[in-house]
């Protein structure tokens, strides 16, 4: 699928429209990264000789902002004019609006890309880390969540998410394919796709979260397929959803890693038309990572 030209536009303003209308209620449903991530992103990229970054799909400037705290040179870009005026309000100075796609930088301007949260949203990731290897002399750096070892395998029976789908099948609304598979779980499949060089784990923790925490972000319409859910069937769906999860937490193994794509994906690889429309239903709450999409 090429997403250069008129396809590439069609998806930065489809992006722009649905991340402007969540701009609203974005910080307030995504967890900030912990100091202690930040510090070890911020040396880890250091060590590896990249301090002048483009972060594409800068958003409020959840990530660019603590970065720039800690000394390194942010430039920041987004399809969305409301991202952006937030992260402009909490003062991230270099900020552009435009497309993953279409990067206007000239080759090698910087010494890398960063992606944080944006590789799952994105129709063609592997068009985007092309140009985004091509902007940045070191290539492009995600903050991803790989598969984890410790990971339990089997059954969750209740996630949430496929819970709301289900009810709203019901009532005779089938959702967008984006609400298959939560954000963690499409990244996952990216990374297997498109095998990063080099990636080096930067937290490590247990964690426990109540199952009705990723219902928040879907009744504050704070996930792009929320958008598409008429407000009332979907105020009903997560109140059955969230009956049914009642006080039931989930413990997993959460692993953030900083993977480096120096070479970019070949451009043969075909890449699926939509993130996620192959991937059965996940188990996994949606939104419970560093934030969900
Ligand atoms: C989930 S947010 C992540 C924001 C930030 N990186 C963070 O971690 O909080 C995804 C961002 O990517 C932007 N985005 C999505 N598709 C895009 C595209 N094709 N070109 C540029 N930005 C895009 C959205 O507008 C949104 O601000």
């Amino acid at each position: 699928m090429y997403l250069g030209g008129a396809r590439g536009v069609m998806a930065g303003l489809r992006a722009a429209a649905e991340f402007d209308e969540i701009s609203e209620v974005y910080d307030a449903t995504r967890e900030p990264l912990e100091a202690s991530v930040v510090d070890t992103v911020a040396s880890t990229l250091r060590e590896w000789g990249l301090t002048n970054l483009l972060e594409v799909g800068v958003g409020t400037g959840r990530v660019a902002l603590p970065l720039l705290q800690r000394g390194l040179a942010i430039t920041g870009i987004d399809a969305s004019g409301r991202m952006l005026a937030r992260a402009r309000a909490k003062g991230v100075p270099r900020l552009v609006r435009g497309s993953a796609y279409d990067l206007p930088f000239a080759e090698r301007a910087f010494d890398a890309t960063l992606f944080v949260h944006v590789l799952h949203v994105l129709e063609d990731p592997a068009r985007a880390l092309r140009e985004a290897c091509r902007v940045a002399r070191g290539g492009a750096v995600g903050l991803v969540r790989p598969r984890s070892s410790r990971e339990r395998g089997g059954g969750r029976p209740h996630h949430p998410r496929a819970l709301v789908v289900e009810q709203l099948r019901r009532e005779g609304i089938v959702v967008s394919d984006r609400a298959r598979g939560g954000p963690p779980e499409r990244e996952r499949q990216l990374i297997e796709r498109f095998p990063p060089q080099r990636t080096v784990v930067v937290s490590e923790s247990d964690v426990t979260e109540p199952l009705a925490k990723a219902l928040e972000m879907f009744e504050r319409r704070a996930s792009r397929w929320t958008l598409h859910v008429p407000p009332e069937a979907l105020a009903r769906a997560v109140a059955a959803a969230r009956a049914e999860v009642g006080n039931a937490t989930y413990s997993y193994h959460r692993v953030l890693s900083l993977a480096l794509w120096d070479r970019a994906p070949p451009e043969r690889e075909a890449t699926p038309s939509e993130p996620g429309v192959d991937a059965p239903l996940s188990n996994e709450p949606g939104g419970v990572g560093p934030a969900g999409s």
